[in-house]
Parts: C-alpha cells; sequence; structure tokens
C-alpha cells in the first residue's frame, strides 16, 4: 500500500539504504537531512524520493515541515527516526556542548517528531514508528557517554510510546545496529576499528541494507502485532 513514510537523516548512509527499501516496497518516501545538499540532491534525482532539509534537533524546524508535509503530501504514516550524530571522546575530553548535542540531536529528535506526527496517526488508527537505536546503547562504548545514553535513551522511549500507541494501531519499535560501514562508522581510528571488528562474529561491518531489512519488516502493513520491540542487527557482536 502506497502510504507516506518519513525517514530522517534519510539521504546518507543507513537512512538512505532505508528511504531506498521503503521505496522499493510501495511507499512514497521524504526524507530529511540537515547538512550535505550534494548527497541530498544526488538521492532526489537518481530516485525521485523527495527531499527536505531541516535540523531535528530542532522542534520548532521539525514542526515547520511536519506541517509542510502535511500540507502537500498528506499525513505521515510511517515515521523512522534515524538521524544522529557522533561526538566521540572520554568524559575528560568531552564537553558539556559535545553532551546536549548528541543527546539533542538523537535523542530530542525522536520526541520532536513522534509529538508532531502521533495525533495524525490516532485519528487515522494507524501508525509505524521506528526509533534507530544502537548496539552502544544496549552495551555502553569508551569514549561515548553522550551517544550511549542518548541511544539507551531511544530504547526506554520506545518502551514508554509503543504502549501508549499500541490501543490506536501505532507500533512503535526500536532497531539497534552494530558497526555498519558507513561514513560515521569509518570516522573511528582505524586500530580501534580493527579490534571492533574481530570481535564480531560473522567477522565483518554490517552493511547499511543489513539494517533497512529489519526497517521495512516492522513497518509492514501486517507488522500489527510487533511492538515494543528492539530488533538488534549486529553480526552477533552483542547477543541482547
Ligand atoms: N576500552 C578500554 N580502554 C580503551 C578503549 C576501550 N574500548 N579504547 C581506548 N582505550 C584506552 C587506550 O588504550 C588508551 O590507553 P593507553 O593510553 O593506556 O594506551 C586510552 O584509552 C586513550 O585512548 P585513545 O588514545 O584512543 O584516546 P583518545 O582520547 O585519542 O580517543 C576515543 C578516545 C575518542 C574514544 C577513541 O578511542 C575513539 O574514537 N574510539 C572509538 C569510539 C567508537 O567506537 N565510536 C563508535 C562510533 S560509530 C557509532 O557510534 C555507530 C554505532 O551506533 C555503532
Amino acid at each position: 500500500m502506497t502510504r507516506l513514510a518519513l525517514v530522517t537523516g534519510g539521504t546518507r548512509g543507513i537512512g538512505e539504504a532505508i528511504s531506498r527499501r521503503l521505496q522499493a516496497e510501495g511507499r512514497k518516501v521524504i526524507a530529511s537531512y540537515h547538512g550535505n545538499d550534494a548527497a541530498a540532491q544526488a538521492l532526489q534525482s537518481a530516485t525521485g524520493i523527495v527531499v527536505m532539509k531541516f535540523d531535528v534537533a530542532s522542534f520548532a524546524e521539525c514542526e515547520a515541515a511536519v506541517k509542510r508535509i502535511h500540507a502537500e503530501y498528506g499525513p505521515i504514516e510511517i515515521l523512522v527516526n534515524n538521524a544522529g550524530i557522533t561526538r566521540d571522546a572520554t568524559i575528560s575530553k568531552q564537553t558539556r556542548e559535545m553532551w546536549a548535542e548528541v543527546i539533542d540531536t538523537n535523542l530530542g529528535s525522536c520526541f520532536n517528531m513522534c509529538k508532531l506526527v502521533f495525533d495524525d496517526m490516532r485519528a487515522a488508527k494507524f501508525g509505524r514508528i521506528v526509533n534507530i537505536g544502537s548496539i552502544n546503547g544496549q552495551a555502553g562504548q569508551y569514549g561515548q557517554v553522550n551517544y550511549a545514553a542518548a541511544k539507551s535513551g531511544i530504547h526506554g522511549f520506545t518502551k514508554a510510546l509503543a504502549q501508549e500507541g499500541a490501543r490506536f494501531g501505532i507500533t512503535v519499535n526500536a532497531i539497534a545496529p552494530g558497526y555498519v560501514d558507513t561514513d560515521m562508522v569509518r570516522a573511528v581510528p582505524p586500530d580501534v576499528l580493527q579490534k571492533i571488528i574481530a570481535r564480531i562474529p560473522m567477522g565483518r561491518l554490517g552493511r547499511a541494507d543489513d539494517i533497512a531489512r529489519g526497517v521495512a519488516f516492522v513497518t509492514a502493513d501486517d507488522a500489527d502485532f510487533i511492538t515494543g520491540s528492539t530488533i538488534s542487527i549486529n553480526g552477533g557482536q552483542h547477543m541482547y
């Protein structure tokens, strides 16, 4: 069924794979982005996926974007909160700004976007929300108190909202990716990354489409009994 899907951070990396896969499933996809205009334009030209630039950390920008989408395309039926950043440093070197940036972008964005689409989903008695967590929110990671806290927060947020959405036909699930071959992971120092890969039983980094597959699964129209779940997709690195 053609349903309207919004994927935040949907023009690169894991988000791009999610946008493309949902489109392949017959969804009308809008992909938001914040920084990289060239990547967004390239995706739009290649696929016809609509791209929109706004900062998911800003409630006001999210509100304006959701209003625009509603006016042009109708209510959002599938929301994938994928946008995220890292500002890695041990706590001694981490600043208050690095903490706030990651919490606002990775976790605050889930509040912003879910709040703005939830009433429409309630009225429609249908909704699919997927929040992209992380293995590092489940297990922690040296140098990531900000990121691990935000991602761990996403897992709790998901379970709470799933309870609120259930009687309205709204499912809310989290996907917890492991280390996936994207720009974000390529920024990890090579020696550190080699040690991480050595601990992945499957012996490789994830592919963005490994994660998109999970998103397609939980956003299917007939996935209506799957809610409050966290699906780990990490090559066996952390069995939780
Ligand atoms: N456990 C224990 N000790 C560790 C460690 C670990 N995992 N990693 C580093 N250390 C130790 C080092 O061995 C070193 O000790 P010595 O001086 O005694 O040798 C000390 O900590 C300092 O290490 P660094 O030189 O690396 O310190 P730094 O300040 O230059 O950098 C860091 C610290 C920024 C955390 C860097 O190690 C780093 O970037 N690590 C990778 C963090 C990571 O995995 N981020 C994930 C990004 S991808 C992502 O987040 C996506 C997702 O969802 C999976």
